[in-house]
């Protein structure tokens, strides 16, 4: 599967089947997360075999369940737009793991910090974990049911936000659309935690 199939494919996935990512995948998650690293200088860390921030309702208020393996997204706050470039390169990784068929949700409330093994300095902070694991081909009853309620369709993309110059239209496929991965991240609306083009709408 390309990315650009990724991107069509991937949906939140919140039951996973607890068994072992194969090794080529997760090694392949390590390589990329450190070249991520590298170029945007960010602190994208991999959990493997440790889902206890996950797993049991009083952590996850009942939304995950099977979590062994995770992303954290740690964001020091001296860096301004740290934040925002977490969120692409995780969108980015998120679509990777996506491509090499496992399922995979962005979590920024339903989980316990404490329980992370993270090693935090004192101007940092786990801003968000990517859970990701070997799923199901279909999605459970639950993860239906979550689906179609954080689907509602209430705004059109326009609706989302003005614009002082011309908004390329990345409704499909944008014309320049890259061919190497990492130039994904010069399309954001393609991404579905997208910053819009332009300023968001106050
Ligand atoms: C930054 C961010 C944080 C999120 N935090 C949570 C969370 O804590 N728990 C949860 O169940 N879903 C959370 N979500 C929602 C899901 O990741 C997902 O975006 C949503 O269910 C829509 O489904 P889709 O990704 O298949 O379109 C979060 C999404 C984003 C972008």
């Amino acid at each position: 599967m390309t990315l650009e199939e990724a991107i069509e494919a991937r949906r939140s996935r919140r039951k996973y089947l607890g068994t072992p990512i194969e090794p080529s995948a997760s090694e392949k998650l390590r390589e990329l997360a450190a070249e991520y690293n590298r170029a945007a200088d960010l602190r994208i860390e991999l959990v493997f075999n440790d889902g206890k921030a996950f797993n049991g309702f009083t952590k996850s208020y009942g939304m995950f369940s099977g979590v062994n393996d995770y992303v954290g997204l740690i964001s020091d706050k001296n860096d301004l737009d740290n934040n925002e470039r977490l969120g692409y390169y995780g969108e980015l990784l998120m679509l990777h793991a996506t491509a090499m068929g496992l399922g995979s949700c962005w979590v920024g409330g339903t989980f316990s910090r404490p329980l992370c093994p993270f090693e935090l300095t004192g101007s940092e902070s786990l801003v968000c974990a990517l859970t990701i694991g070997n799923v199901a081909e279909s999605l459970s009853l639950k993860e239906r049911f979550v689906r179609n309620i954080t689907h509602r369709k209430t705004k059109t993309v326009e609706e989302m936000f003005e614009a002082d110059a011309p908004v390329p239209d990345c409704s499909g496929v944008c014309d320049n659309f890259p061919t190497h991965g990492h130039n994904l991240l010069l399309c954001p609306m393609l991404f579905h935690i997208s910053k819009p083009c332009a300023a968001p709408k106050t």
